[in-house]
């Protein structure tokens, strides 16, 4: 397969209603910075856009929180965000924002296209109006109980505590967020996407032509919106705030923000392009441009269904890949903003980057662990212990220590120069680390291309892993023991040597669109320029010429103490009593409220519910997991085998008192291996607000082996 002639990245555009936190981050832009860095590399053209929504409800309704204007309001967040981006070295090539008047007119044209061609309907419909505000009541003006998960957190356009898109209708129970008085209906007029005319396109090109190389995740949610019937959605609102509906008679209506909001996109571009002096048509109109958004999974139906519609529509490309990520938790509990529970962009800068205690790293060792955790194929969550063990455990003693033993020894043992190869002492171990520096820069290369971020930086932590190992094996430090008797034995050390910085040279280069600030470092500790960069040179080991000299180690990475970790975790709890205290609620209340359980998962189709094979068992024996304090390893009768089974229920349930229970198993789970024991099937067990863990047993004796559905 040719190689598209240009890429085009989106990250999507934060609203500027607040500052962001790191599980936005993880979700659309550190893999979208990997992304980009990686074919930048590459030499490959491309363009990395994002910028503020500054539209839709969410704006004016902040502005009447801190007392000000909607404008102030964006001014103060989009200034804010631009500089947390950048501060965390996210790479975009224009950070623009909707409230620009090109952006207006780029939306604003996008809509007459559609408009003049019919592709819109116009239909009266019965809206929310609230008779003590006098206006209608779109969006996050009205608030109700969500319809998918019961939680009283849902606003007219999506729940904020599952995430599931809403029109004020499904809404139970509504009411303003003006006059916190339940709303009347009254008549309005709109214009209509209407989706229905689509169907057959979207599934054809979604259901179909990316049904294998899109993630199942967002191909999964996609169908279920195209199964449960595309409904029109309404693309203009009754509100101030937002760019005008560019027709005569259409007063006092704006466009929806997810309307303008992915225009933004294209705004952006045609921005980048007037500073570039380059053309920035090429990017949506040509064929050849390979487009791509990242984003959370609740925007995937606006960068699935509705804008590619619109796209199509508009003679415009459709995005390529859509590599949607889940979300991340925090310490065991959903990230929320209304609830403090989270940790902002921000709040990082000023803790870490922004202290003398090498604060440079720190941005690296962000992006290294919210890579690391990042949430590619399920929820994942964000710890603290979790951020100082992966920094400790394996930037510091891994890669660091790797790097740094490299450059102490070179020092030490070859006058800090690039020593000579000598091709006739060449062995094994030699050749297979020539062969491990080239295998890893094909596997890095297919896993990004394939956006798995989080396996291709495993792989390149692996690298240097073995780079230890070879260094471990060669003990050159031994070796040098030996020079006064064997002056020989230095040609051994100087292969050693040779190769361990030719693997630090391709470990800069792989490690480069993820952790930017430590590849730099390390390019300055080899003294050479940034075109050791480019990927060409990687899997190659003759990137640092014999005889060259060397500039002094550096630390790549400083270790977190404990204390850090601590004061973090407090500092978050404290943030949440906080907000407790100024709503008004118990804050004990809402400390042991049951973690996460209110994130609802997206709705299956009955075929994926049927591939669970659940069958009713007994527990034949249990006995506890060597140094593992949760689990306990079982014997279960199914009826007709006995399987082994290791279940995390050790702290519930002491061993003699389960045998003879009656199980419900998950029977065609793959066996996966814990503490070295395979467990074939899962037992379900239910979890109380206390995190109690019950056994979901039939009500009365059933013969083992009977399916449960
Ligand atoms: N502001 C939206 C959100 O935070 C994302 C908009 S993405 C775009 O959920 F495509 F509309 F730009
Ligand atoms: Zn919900």
């Amino acid at each position: 397969m040719s190689l598209p002639k240009r890429y085009l990245i989106t990250s999507a555009l934060p609203y500027a209603n607040g500052l962001k936190h790191v599980g936005h981050l993880a979700g659309a832009y550190i893999p979208a910075d990997i992304y980009a860095r990686y074919l930048r590399a590459q030499k490959r053209d491309v363009v990395f856009v994002c910028g503020s929504d500054e539209h839709g409800t969410a704006i004016p309704i902040q502005a009447a929180k801190e007392g000000t204007t909607a404008q102030a309001i964006i001014d103060k967040y989009h200034q804010a965000m631009k500089e947390d981006f950048e501060d965390l070295s996210i790479s975009f090539d224009v950070y623009h924002r909707t409230s620009e008047p090109l952006h207006h007119e780029t939306a604003q044209e996008f809509f007459s296209y559609l408009n003049d061609r019919g592709e819109l309907e116009v239909k009266e419909t019965e809206q929310y109006f609230d008779e003590e505000a006098q206006t209608f009541l779109a969006d996050r003006y009205i608030k109700g109980t969500c319809p998918a998960c019961g939680s009283d957190r849902a606003f007219g356009d999506q729940c904020e505590s599952c995430g599931r898109t809403l029109s004020p209708d499904e809404l139970i129970n509504p009411v303003s967020t003006l006059s916190g008085k339940p709303p009347v209906k009254r008549k309005t007029s709109h214009w209509y996407l209407p989706l229905g005319k689509h169907e057959a396109f979207l599934r054809e090109w979604i259901l179909k032509d990316h049904a294998d190389d899109w993630r199942a995740t967002v191909v999964g949610q996609c169908k279920s919106w195209i199964e449960g019937g595309l409904q029109s959605r309404a693309v203009t609102r009754d509100l101030e705030w937002g760019i005008k509906v560019p027709l005569q008679g259409a007063d006092g209506k704006v466009l929806y923000v997810w309307f303008d909001a992915p225009i933004g996109y294209i705004s952006a571009t045609k921005q980048w392009a007037l500073d570039q002096q380059k053309d920035w048509k090429p990017y949506w109109y040509d064929r050849d441009t390979q487009l791509v958004h990242f984003i959370g999974k609740d925007n995937i139906v606006f960068h699935c269904i509705i804008f590619p519609v619109m796209l199509k529509l508009h003679g415009n490309i459709l995005p390529a890949f859509v590599p949607a990520n889940e979300f991340l938790n925090l310490e065991g509990d959903k990230m929320s903003t209304s609830r403090n529970w989270k940790l902002d962009m921000r709040d990082f800068i000023l803790d870490f980057v922004k202290q003398e205690n090498g604060g440079a790293q720190c941005v690296d060792m962000l992006r290294y662990y919210l890579t690391q955790i990042a949430p590619e194929t399920k929820d994942s969550e964000f710890t603290w212990k979790g951020f100082q063990d992966a920094v400790n455990n394996e930037l510091v003693s891994i890669f660091g220590n790797y790097v740094n033993r490299t450059w102490v020894l070179m020092h030490k043992l070859c006058n800090g120069k690039v020593p000579p190869l000598h091709n006739e002492l060449l062995d094994d171990e030699d050749r297979q680390l020539i062969q491990d520096i080239a295998d890893s820069k094909t596997r890095v290369e297919t896993l990004m291309e394939g956006f798995k971020f989080r396996d291709a930086l495993f792989e390149v932590i692996d690298l240097s892993r073995k780079g230890n190992q070879y260094m471990q094996k060669k003990e050159p430090w031994i070796l040098a023991k030996k020079l006064t008797e064997q002056p020989d034995v230095q040609k051994q050390i100087d292969n050693c040597m040779h190769f361990c910085l030719q693997l630090t040279a391709n470990l800069s280069i792989l490690i480069n669109p993820f952790l930017p600030n430590t590849a730099r470092k390390m390019l300055s500790m080899m003294k050479v320029v940034d075109r050791m960069l480019d990927w060409e040179h990687a899997g190659k080991i003759k990137l640092l010429s014999v005889g060259y000299s060397l500039r002094a180690p550096e630390l790549l990475f400083r270790k977190i103490e404990d204390a850090e970790i601590v004061a973090q975790v407090e500092k978050l709890k404290a943030g949440l009593i906080k907000t407790t205290e100024t709503t008004g609620g118990p804050a004990a209340t809402i400390l042991t409220e049951a973690p996460a359980q209110e994130v609802a998962k997206p709705l299956i189709q009955f075929d994926d519910f049927a591939k669970i094979d659940l069958k009713t068992g007994v527990i034949l024996s249990a006995e506890k997991v060597e140094k593992a304090d949760k689990l306990l390893k079982l014997s279960v009768n199914l009826g007709t085998e006995i399987r082994a089974i290791v279940s995390g229920i050790a702290l519930h349930y002491k061993p003699e008192e389960i045998i003879g229970k009656q199980v419900v198993v998950v029977a065609n789970l793959a066996p996966r291996k814990m503490r070295g024991i395979e467990s074939m099937g899962m037992i379900l067990m239910a979890e109380d607000a206390s995190g109690k863990l019950h056994f979901v047993s039939p009500e009365q004796a059933i013969n083992p082996g009977s399916g449960v559905s």
